[in-house]
C-alpha cells in the first residue's frame, strides 16, 4: 500500500495518510540552525550541535514513537471541538490531510469541519530560526470562532543533561514574556550568552510557559487542558519544564482567510551586553527584536521562502538527468542529491535513530559523505576537508569522530580504526578533480589541532597512507585495529562483560588481526595518490615541502596487490580478514561468515582482478551467495551466536545490522564494480533493488520513507526480511549517488576534464544530462547504437578521441556533447 506519491515537478513527496508505518521525516535548515520534522509535525530543533545546543526537547523511543514537536492546536469555540491540523498529537480524524516534504521545507495541510489549515515550516537562509506560517481558511457558510494554540517544549540546551540531570534541571528553567514573544533563557543568568525565543505575529489572548499548567496535571500533549477548555493560564515557568504556547483568537467570516506566523529561533548576545539594563537579569532584546519583526512580516516570509527555493534549485540544477527510468531520474535529480546534502550537514548526528546525544561527526563518514556533495558546494567541501584533516594525529591516524561545535577530535571514542585515514585521500582527490583547486594541497593544516604542528594538506595524505604501511601484520596485510569500515568487526576486542563498548574495548595488542578490506582500500587510495602525484609534478615546478614521487605509490601498490593475491584471495572471492589467532575469515574454510561483500566491492573498485577474470568471479560469487531481491547482504552465512573473537558483528541477531543485513552503504560498491566490468544490466539491477522510490510500493514491508535511503534493510536471515531501518543519515546516500551518476551514467570529473563513459542497461536507448563542471554547463546526449559500453564522443560538433572532454577555452559557458555507445 502507498501512503503518498512523488510530485517530481515540485520536487516534493506528498504524504496523504498521516499514520505512515514510521514517522516519515524531513530536515529544515542548511547552515547553522537545523530541525527535523515528521509528517505529523513531530521533531526537534537545534543550533549547530544536536547535543550541546538543543532548542526543543524530544523523547526518542517514545510511545507513540513520534510525540513532541511543532504543534498547533485548533479549537472551535462554538462547537468546543479541538484538533491538531497535523493529526498528531490529538489524532482527531481529519476530513483531509496532506503533508508535502520539499527541499528544506514541509507543508502540512488539512481540513476538519470546514476549517482548512495549511502550515509551511522552513528555516530561512542566513538566519538561525524557523518559521511556521499558518494559513487558516473558513470554508463554512458562517463565521467561525476559533482559538489557535501553538506549543513547543524547550530543552535546557545540553540534550543529554536535559534528559538525565533532573535534580538540577527541575530548578533552573527561566523564561521572559514580552508582548507576543516568549523567551527561553535557562542558564542565561550564568555562562550562556544565548537564548531561544518563540514569537507570534498576532496579539495574544493568552500564553503558557509552564508545561503542567498548559497540559494540566496527568494530561498529555494529546489533550492539553488549555486547548480543551479554550483557556491559557498565562503561566510563568520557574524551574520544571518550560514550554512556549501562544493562544490567538480568530474570527473568520465565511470564505475568509487568515495568516498567522510563528517563529522559533536562537540568538546570541555579545558577552558584555547580555542584560538590559546592564545590572539587571533581563535579556537585552535590542539585537533580536529587528530580526523578529522582520520575519513576522508575511512579505518577508514569502521572500525568504522564495530565496530558499531558488537556493535549492541552483544546487540541484548542477546535475540533472533524463533517463528511461523514472526512479533513477527522481533520485538523481532530487532526493538522492538532497539526502547527500543532509548527510553533509548532519553526518550521523541527528535523526530519529541517531539521537544527537551520543556522537560527533565520523571521520570516515564525513570523508565519504563528501563524495556525494562536492559538486554541489565545493567551498564547503574544502572547509570540511581542512576541518577533518586538522583532527588527524601526527601518526597519520585519525580520531574516529569530531565535535562540530569545537571541531576537535572526540576523546571518548579515540582512534585506532585503521581504515579511517585512507578515506581522506579519496575525499581530497575527489575535491581536486571536481574543482581543479590544487592550492588545497598546500594549505597548512595542524595535526590534532595543535598550533605549531601545521603541515601542507598534502603531507596529511602521505601520512594517511604511511599509517597503513607502518601497521602490517603477520601476512603482510594491514592490521585492523579496533575495526575497519565494519565498525562491528572487532577482532581485538574480546569483550565478555555486558555493556562494555565494542568500539573502545581492546583486550589484545592488535599485532595479529588483519583486514583484507583495508588492503583493498589502500590500493584504491594509493592509486589515487599516484595519479595525484603525477599531475602535481606537472602543476608545480618546485615544492616547498616534501612530496613523494608517484613511483613510491606504484611500488607500494604492487607489493600490497601481491599480498592480497597470496593471502586475501580464496579461489572464488576475496577473503575478509585474519583474526587474532591468525585464522581466516570470509573463506570456504569458515562455517559462518564464509563470504563478505566489503572486500569484493573495494578490491574490484581498486582494479584487482579486472584483467584476469578474478574480479568477475568475485562478483559472480556475490550474486550467488549474497544478493537478494531486497539488496545484497553483508555476509553469509550470518553468525548464529556470539563469538568472543569477532566482537559486535556477532552480537546482532542474524539478518540485522552488521550481522548480515543489507547494509545499503556497501551495495553501491558492487554496482561500481559491476560497472567497471561493463555490466550495465547488473549494476542498474542492484541499484534498483535498494532504490527507495522503486520500493515505494512495498511501503508496508519497507516501512521507511520512500524518498531517502535507510542504513539497513533486514537481510534474508531475519524474520522481517525487506524491512528498512535508520533512514536518512547513512553513507548510502553519497555512495549511491556516486554509483549512479559517475559509474552507471558514467559522468565523472577527472584531472583533465569531464569523462563520459556510461555503462547503462541494455534496454536503454540512451539518456540526457546537464552537468555543471568548473563553471561550464555540459549538455550531454547519449545514444545507444551498439550493445557494448564503448563510446564515441562528439564535442560541439567535432568528433574526438577517448572519452574525456578536454577543458574548454576560458569563458566558455556551455559545451554540447554527443555520446554514441557502440
Ligand atoms: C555506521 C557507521 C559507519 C560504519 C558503518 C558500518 O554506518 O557510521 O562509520 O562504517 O556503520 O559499521
Ligand atoms: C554500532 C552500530 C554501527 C555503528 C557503531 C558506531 O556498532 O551497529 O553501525 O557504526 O555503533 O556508532
Amino acid at each position: 500500500m502507498n501512503y503518498g506519491h512523488f510530485d517530481d515537478e515540485r520536487r516534493e513527496y506528498v504524504i496523504t495518510q498521516p499514520d505512515t508505518p514510521l514517522p516519515w521525516i524531513n530536515y529544515l535548515g542548511s547552515e547553522s540552525y537545523f530541525g527535523l520534522i515528521s509528517n505529523t509535525a513531530g521533531g526537534y530543533s537545534f543550533y549547530k550541535d544536536a547535543r550541546l545546543r538543543r532548542l526543543t526537547r524530544y523523547r526518542y523511543n517514545n510511545a507513540p514513537l513520534d510525540m513532541g514537536g511543532r504543534y498547533i492546536y485548533l479549537r472551535d469555540n462554538a462547537s468546543l471541538q479541538s484538533w491538531s491540523p497535523s493529526w498528531m498529537p490529538t489524532r482527531q480524524q481529519l476530513d483531509s490531510y496532506e503533508c508535502r516534504h520539499g527541499m528544506g521545507y514541509t507543508v502540512i495541510k488539512s481540513q476538519l469541519a470546514g476549517i482548512e489549515s495549511r502550515t509551511r515550516y522552513f528555516v530561512p537562509l542566513g538566519s538561525p530560526l524557523e518559521i511556521w506560517e499558518t494559513t487558516l481558511t473558513n470554508h463554512r457558510d458562517e463565521t467561525a470562532d476559533l482559538s489557535v494554540f501553538s506549543a513547543v517544549e524547550f530543552a535546557l540546551w545540553d540534550a543529554n543533561d536535559d534528559a538525565t540531570n533532573f535534580q538540577r534541571n527541575y530548578s533552573i528553567g527561566e523564561v521572559e514574556i514580552v508582548g507576543n514573544v516568549i523567551y527561553h533563557k535557562t542558564e542565561y543568568r550564568e555562562r550562556r550568552d544565548h537564548f531561544a525565543y518563540f514569537a507570534c505575529s498576532e496579539a495574544l489572548a493568552g500564553y503558557d510557559t509552564n508545561r503542567e499548567a498548559f497540559l494540566g496535571p496527568y494530561w498529555g500533549w494529546d489533550s492539553p487542558r488549555a486547548v480543551t477548555t479554550g483557556q491559557s493560564s498565562n503561566s510563568m515557568a520557574h524551574g520544571w519544564q518550560p514550554i512556549g504556547s501562544h493562544h490567538v483568537k480568530v474570527q473568520l467570516k465565511a470564505g475568509e482567510q487568515k495568516k498567522i506566523i510563528f517563529i522559533l529561533g536562537y540568538h546570541e548576545n555579545p558577552k558584555d551586553a547580555k542584560f538590559d539594563p546592564p545590572e539587571s537579569q533581563t535579556i537585552n532584546k535590542k539585537t533580536i527584536l529587528p530580526i523578529i519583526s522582520r520575519y513576522l512580516d508575511a512579505t518577508e516570509v514569502e521572500k525568504a521562502f522564495q530565496a530558499l527555493h531558488a537556493h535549492w534549485q541552483g544546487l540541484l540544477d548542477k546535475f540533472q538527468v533524463s533517463t528511461p527510468d523514472v526512479h533513477t531520474n527522481r533520485m538523481v535529480n532530487i532526493w538522492n542529491a538532497y539526502q547527500t546534502m543532509i548527510t553533509f550537514n548532519m553526518s550521523r548526528s541527528a535523526s530519529y535513530f541517531e539521537s544527537g546525544i551520543g556522537r560527533g561527526m565520523g571521520f570516515r563518514d564525513s570523508t565519504q559523505d563528501l563524495l556525494g556533495f562536492v559538486h554541489l558546494i565545493p567551498e564547503r567541501a574544502r572547509e570540511r576537508i581542512l576541518d577533518l584533516a586538522a583532527t588527524q594525529l601526527p601518526t597519520g591516524g585519525a580520531y574516529h569522530q569530531y565535535r562540530p561545535l569545537t571541531k576537535r577530535g572526540n576523546n571518548d571514542v579515540g582512534s585506532g580504526f585503521n581504515d579511517d585515514p585512507l578515506w581522506l585521500v579519496l575525499a581530497v582527490t575527489a575535491y581536486v578533480k571536481e574543482t581543479g583547486d590544487w592550492s588545497i594541497l598546500e594549505e597548512p593544516v595542524p595535526y590534532d589541532n595543535q598550533p605549531g604542528s601545521e603541515q601542507p594538506l598534502h603531507d596529511h595524505l602521505q601520512r594517511s597512507l604511511q599509517y597503513t604501511l607502518d601497521r602490517l601484520g603477520p601476512h603482510g596485510l594491514p592490521l585492523i585495529g579496533r575495526a575497519d569500515w565494519n565498525d562491528c568487526l572487532n577482532l581485538n576486542c574480546f569483550s565478555d562483560s555486558p555493556g562494555q563498548s565494542f568500539q573502545t574495548t581492546t583486550n589484545k595488542d592488535g599485532k595479529v588481526a588483519e583486514s583484507v578490506f583495508i588492503a583493498g582500500l589502500f590500493v584504491l587510495a594509493a592509486k589515487e595518490m599516484a595519479a595525484l602525484a603525477e599531475r602535481y609534478a606537472l602543476q608545480v615546478t618546485s615544492y616547498t615541502f616534501n612530496v613523494q614521487p608517484s613511483t613510491f605509490y606504484t611500488d607500494a601498490i604492487s607489493q600490497m596487490e601481491k599480498i592480497i593475491w597470496q593471502h586475501g584471495w580464496d579461489g572464488d572471492w576475496f577473503r575478509r580478514a585474519y583474526d587474532d589467532f591468525g585464522h581466516v575469515l570470509g573463506s570456504k574454510e569458515n562455517d559462518e561468515g564464509r563470504i563478505f561483500i566489503e572486500p569484493q566491492g573495494i578490491c574490484v573498485m581498486a582494479g584487482l582482478g579486472i584483467e584476469d577474470g578474478r574480479a568477475e568471479k568475485a562478483l559472480n560469487s556475490v550474486g550467488e551467495h549474497l544478493a537478494t531481491p531486497h539488496g545484497i547482504v553483508l555476509h553469509q552465512p550470518a553468525f548464529t551466536r556470539y563469538y568472543l573473537h569477532l566482537g559486535e558483528i556477532s552480537s546482532y541477531p542474524p539478518g540485522y545490522k552488521e550481522n548480515a543485513s543489507i547494509f545499503c552503504h556497501t551495495n553501491p560498491w558492487i554496482m561500481i564494480a559491476e560497472a567497471k566490468l561493463g555490466h550495465g544490466d547488473k549494476a542498474h539491477d542492484y541499484y534498483s533493488r535498494i532504490n527507495p522510490s522503486v520500493r515505494e510500493e512495498l511501503s508496508d514491508l519497507h516501512r521507511c520513507e520512500p524518498y531517502v535511503y535507510a542504513q539497513t534493510i533486514a537481510g534474508k536471515d531475519a524474520p522481517t526480511h525487506g524491512e528498512a531501518k535508520n533512514s536518512w543519515l547513512t553513507g548510502t546516500a553519497a555512495w549511491n549517488y556516486v554509483a549512479i551518476s559517475q559509474w552507471i551514467l558514467g559522468i565523472r570529473p577527472t584531472y583533465d576534464g569531464l569523462q563520459v563513459a556510461p555503462v547503462i542497461p541494455s534496454a536503454w536507448s540512451g539518456f540526457e544530462a546537464v552537468r555543471s563542471y568548473r563553471g561550464v554547463r555540459y549538455v550531454i546526449k547519449v545514444e545507444r547504437k551498439g550493445a557494448g559500453s564503448e563510446v564515441q564522443l562528439e564535442v560541439d560538433g567535432k568528433s574526438m578521441e577517448g572519452n574525456v572532454i578536454p577543458m574548454p577555452v576560458e569563458n566558455t559557458k556551455e559545451v554540447r556533447v554527443r555520446v554514441t555507445i557502440i
